[in-house]
């Protein structure tokens, strides 16, 4: 793991020992890296952005978002994908320069289409026939003429947990390559007076280690470029080809370099467009998980041990599915460390279990630990993408604070929620009172 190491025992994170930040800001806590995240941006800028010509990174601020994070992601240079209007609200508030931005989602709302372009978000990607007519009426009313990219689906299967796999043809996202379909919404892309169609996007999944369905993906994206410039004339100026580049949580995992995904794209593209004689489009990425995930650690106080002989031992924390639902949800797999014995050896194995009255609330099995006593803390890793973000309160129990460190200092930037967040929003009609 980068910017992680050792003092006197105690796990160090961005240069601030992980069990002082426990005992200042409280546990469960989410902790992000800014320098592990600048590191990937500057990558990105290194490996994709300023060695390839007409090229964009856009940050898929679903993986984690707040005020502090859009800055940052502005400040490096990349653009943002949102997905809601929640997530565009976000980055008004943060000044987030909106041309830079890139909605996306499968049933967009009207409001929250109306947010989009009333604020001038410079591309809305297009899921559906039925959002191209929407979009075009939204924007008649307000006299705006809308940048849209249609996503579709490329029909490439892939090697990851169906739950987060995008790119087959059975799937709620995206303009199937049927077509009776595809050319029928092209039309109408072209058409329409209050779009513009700038191009196409596709995101064929996530946490990946291979780059083949991303080269299948362009492969056919590439045809159906070509076809559609023989049949209506139409130059395709932008290809977005999405994220979903894996990262590393435990053995096994076999994360690639982003240059293993990027270079093999932006190879595929040129080799294409100089077969099909197309012009070369600008061609956008939006990794989420690869910028973030690594980035942040949750940390957890331990309370009960409880020990089933000849079974196992079950040591509890403090969250669980309301911090990180992911196990649950997916059956994924994370590492983690006793920060308050970091360097002692690891004799035994036990199962690291939640707080929440669900079966299925289990964190890590079978996790290899020293003597674990209650008081101590557990460091999670590579919680920083879709953890925060897909933070829930189940049980009624309050979210987290999220903490940004770097050379030993450490902000929150989100506060930790407290009971009376948790029943803000609650009402008791008259007769019941
Ligand atoms: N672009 C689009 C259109 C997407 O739908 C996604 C992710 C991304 C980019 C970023 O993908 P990434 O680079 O992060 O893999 N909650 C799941 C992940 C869902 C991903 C949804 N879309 C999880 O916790 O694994």
């Amino acid at each position: 793991m980068p910017n992680l190491n050792i003092k006197n025992g105690n796990l160090i994170f961005g240069g601030c020992d992980t069990t002082w930040l426990a005992k200042e800001f409280g546990t469960p806590l989410y902790v992000i890296s800014e320098e592990i995240v600048k590191d990937r941006c500057r990558e990105i800028r290194d490996e994709f952005l300023f060695k390839y010509q007409n090229t964009r990174a856009a940050y898929a601020s679903k993986a984690f978002l707040n005020l502090a994070m859009c800055k940052i992601v502005e400040r490096e240079g990349l653009d943002l994908d949102v997905v809601s209007g929640g997530e565009i609200y976000t980055a008004i508030k943060a000044n987030f320069p909106m041309e830079r931005v890139f909605f996306h989602g499968n049933n967009k709302a009207i409001e929250e289409l109306e947010l989009a372009i009333n604020n001038d978000v410079g591309r809305i990607v297009v899921d559906n026939i039925w959002e191209i007519e929407l979009i075009n009426k939204i924007a008649k009313e307000h006299g705006k003429k809308v940048k849209v990219l249609f996503r579709i689906t490329p029909g490439v299967e892939i090697d990851t947990h169906k739950y987060i796999s995008t790119g087959q043809k059975d799937s709620k996202f995206g303009i199937p390559l049927t077509e009776n379909v595809i050319f029928e919404a092209v039309k109408k892309g072209i058409k329409y007076e209050n779009i513009e169609l700038m191009g196409f996007h596709f995101h064929v999944g996530s946490q990946l280690f291979s780059n083949e369905s991303h080269i299948g993906a362009v492969e056919r994206v590439m045809v159906l470029i070509k076809e559609i410039k023989d049949r209506f004339g139409f130059v395709t100026r932008e290809l977005n080809t999405g994220g979903g580049y894996g990262i590393y949580y435990t053995h096994g995992d076999d994360p690639k370099p982003l240059s293993y995904f990027t270079d093999a794209i932006m190879e595929k593209i040129y080799k294409k467009c100089d077969e099909l004689i197309l012009d070369i489009p600008t061609v956008i990425i939006e990794p989420g998980r690869w910028v973030i995930g690594e980035a942040g650690i949750t940390l957890y106080t331990i309370g009960s041990i409880k020990e089933i002989p000849d079974i196992r031992t079950y040591v509890s924390v403090d969250g669980g599915i309301p911090d990180n639902p992911r196990p649950a949800l997916y059956g994924a797999k994370y590492d983690a460390v006793i920060a308050n014995k970091a360097d002692e050896e690891k004799n035994k194995v036990v199962t690291i279990s939640g707080k929440c009255c669900e079966t299925g609330d289990i964190l890590i099995w079978n996790l290899k630990v020293p003597e674990v006593e209650s008081g101590d803390i557990l460091a999670v890793f590579s919680t920083g993408a879709y953890n925060y973000s897909m933070s829930n309160n189940y049980n009624r129990i309050p979210r987290p604070a999220v903490v940004l460190v770097n050379e030993g200092n450490a902000e929150i930037i989100v506060e930790r929620e407290t009971y009376d967040d948790l029943i803000r929003k609650d009402r008791v009609p008259e007769y019941l009172r």
